[in-house]
């Protein structure tokens, strides 16, 4: 039986990623490293360096750790000056009223983000005192789609994973959820999950899944 929802956080409650494409792009031009919408989709879901690393590939010269990690600063204060602008009004269609119905039936709702930058994306939005628990990316050490960040998730509720549904729009999240035992909803074409909806703007999709 499901008592609690494990939501990502960018793509599903929140669009960010037009934020972190336009971060990386300007770093990426800035080094003459060429990246695209389609190199873009491969980060979903995926941490800061690992996704560093994915950009690198198409890089014509080897950068030392000490660069990668001044090129990940970098793209990350880029990242930030674009998150500072977000507000409630960028929370996407239907995942406020999924969130309220979920409580309001006493199923437990948390996020599970692989992004460092969850707290600062969640006060910005007004949703930083909403969720049971938060388990991001400051207190992961194996990204998506290593489950670690939901099974912290679960631990935080002190629910089983078997009675938590994962909600991700990444191929690495919801590889993440069926390796933590969870059960898992896709959304944007995710692959993979035991159920699918396109976007959270269906607001009967929990009620469907929870019975
Ligand atoms: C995930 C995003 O939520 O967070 C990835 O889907 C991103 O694209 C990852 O790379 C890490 O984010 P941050 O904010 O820690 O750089
Ligand atoms: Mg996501």
């Amino acid at each position: 039986m499901i008592k609690a929802v494990l939501f990502d956080l960018d793509g599903v409650i929140v669009s960010t990623d037009g934020c972190h494409y336009r971060a990386w792009k300007r770093m990426a031009d800035e080094e003459g490293i060429y990246f695209d919408e389609k190199i873009n989709d491969r980060l979903r879901g995926v941490s800061r360096m690992a996704s560093l690393e994915i950009v690198l590939e198409r890089a014509s010269r080897s950068y030392t750790e000490e660069e990668k990690v001044a090129l990940a600063a970098r793209k990350n204060d880029y990242y930030r000056d674009l998150i500072r602008e977000l507000t409630p009004s960028d929370i996407l269609p239907g995942a406020m009223e999924n969130l309220n119905e979920l409580k309001e039936n006493g199923i437990l709702v948390a996020v599970g983000s692989s992004s460092k930058n969850t707290p600062l994306i969640l006060r910005r939005i007004g949703l930083d005192a909403f969720f049971d628990a938060v388990s991001d990316g400051n207190n992961i050490s194996h990204s998506k789609p290593d489950p670690e960040v939901f099974l912290k998730a679960a631990e935080m509720l002190g629910t089983d994973p078997a009675d938590c549904l994962v909600v991700e729009d990444a191929d690495a999240g919801i590889e993440a959820g069926r390796r933590g035992g969870m059960k898992t909803l896709s959304v944007k074409g995710a692959v993979g999950a035991d159920y699918f909806a396109p976007d959270l703007s269906d607001y009967s999709i929990f009620r469907r899944i929870i019975r």
